[in-house]
């Protein structure tokens, strides 16, 4: 059965820590993790919670927990994991852009990292040589993923060393006896077609003959999860029969390991959003309904014209018709223009689904807000994780000089 937090569970707990509120649920993580580890039962595949996607450190223990490990795109990350409890081995690194003192700083953790440049792949190679074997992430000239925002595997991305540029990490190998023991790739996020990481597969074929010391293929993250009605997710069932074909059927099979790393597979749907109607504005154009949180909180709607269904769990049963619901922030923060909704009063309830990945996570202080509170509910209890910001937060850093 489908792991959700029912209408009177999200109405108490608007009423008991009141809004605009982040809520998760635990037990709908677990229920992600078990779908991806028992599709991948009979294969070497170890997944890394792409962490970014929420970095919540209650989150973080509850995947520990569960026996997945951690990727991680900064430093900080990587810290927060080792807070949360992660041994070093069961956290990845995969950096992109960053400073070589970062990597130093990564390696001094002993955790895995994957180095995306020929320039911090050159400077680890003259430092470490072969002492510490890295991954390197390789970007495969694929176009994949939901929109140009989301995707980083095409020709025009920033991400990773370009393919047609292997020779010169070879060069960087054979003159300094650095050991690669992983190829990494990232094509993008919400990929619903299993074919583009079959395509990534064979991209990598060509390449793994000419590492003698790799141990992983790392296909990175980007599992699509159902933001709408009828919308597709990636199959799980499928790509792990797919991968499980890809790499039976190749001459170059060895006993590699497959590592992935999702993000909005794990935490997407586990995650509500709630917030309140401050004030309906009926105009020749629509009616607008005004929520007390605005792209400060939630910027997917605006940042990718992301859909995220809206319920007023306040009115379930009201007369629907169309509503536009925006912000309360001053720029147009529109998360739905003239949406289906049951009939919106002053004072009720919306919930936003899929507010897991990249909601509290993309979240700011824009327009001096206050971020807003996180709730975790686990065997059926909710309990406040994090507090919504007060005054003092948004004077916390600053220096006052006159
Ligand atoms: N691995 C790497 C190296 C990544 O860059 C990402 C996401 C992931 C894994 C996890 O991807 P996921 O499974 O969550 O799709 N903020 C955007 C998504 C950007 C993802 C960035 N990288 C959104 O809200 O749609």
């Amino acid at each position: 059965m489908d792991q959700k937090l029912s209408t009177n569970q999200l109405i108490a707990i608007a009423q008991q820590f009141g809004t605009p509120t982040y809520v998760y649920h635990a037990e709908k993580i677990q229920q992600q993790y078990q779908q991806l580890t028992s599709a991948f039962a009979n294969q070497n595949v170890v997944f890394f919670y792409a962490c970014k996607a929420l970095t919540n450190v209650n989150i973080l223990k509850i995947v520990h927990k569960m026996g997945c490990n951690v990727d991680c795109s900064s430093i900080n990350e990587v810290k927060l994991a080792l807070y949360a409890g992660f041994e070093p081995k069961r956290i990845l690194y995969t950096s992109n852009g960053i400073a070589f003192s970062e990597i130093i700083e990564a390696q001094q953790l002993g955790v895995n990292i994957n180095i995306d440049s020929l320039s911090n792949l050159e400077k680890f190679a003259q430092e470490y040589k072969a002492t510490y074997p890295v991954g390197i992430r390789l970007r495969p000239n694929i176009m994949a993923g939901g929109n140009l925002k989301i995707s980083t595997g095409h020709e025009k991305s920033k991400f990773g060393i370009p393919v047609e540029q292997i020779e010169d990490v070879l060069n960087i190998v054979e003159s300094t006896g650095l050991i690669i023991n992983n190829l990494h790739i990232h094509t993008g996020s919400e990929i619903k077609d299993v074919d583009v990481f079959v395509k990534g597969i064979e991209v990598l074929f060509d390449i793994i003959p000419l590492f003698q010391h790799l141990e992983v293929i790392d296909l990175g993250g980007g599992f699509k999860v159902p933001y709408k009605e009828g919308d597709g997710a990636t199959d799980i069932a499928l790509l792990a029969q797919k991968v499980g074909e890809a790499f039976a059927n190749h001459p170059y099979h060895r006993p590699l390991q497959v590592w992935f790393e999702p993000g909005k597979y794990l935490v997407s749907e586990a995650g509500y959003l709630l917030a309140e109607v401050n004030v309906l504005k009926k105009t020749k154009a629509t009616t607008f309904a005004n929520i007390n949180t605005g792209f400060n909180h939630l910027i997917r709607p605006m940042f990718y014209d992301a859909y995220h269904k809206i319920t007023n769990i306040s009115n379930l049963s009201g007369t629907v018709s169309n509503y536009s619901i925006v912000g309360n922030i001053c720029e147009t923060d529109t998360f739905a223009w003239e949406r289906s909704m049951n009939e919106i009063r002053e004072a009720d309830v919306l919930v936003f689904a899929n507010a897991g990945a990249y909601g509290f996570e993309m979240s700011s202080n824009f327009n001096s807000r206050f971020k807003p509170a996180e709730v975790l509910v686990m065997n059926n209890e909710a309990q406040l994780i994090r507090k919504r910001d007060a005054f003092d937060d948004l004077l916390r850093n600053q220096i006052e000089v006159l």
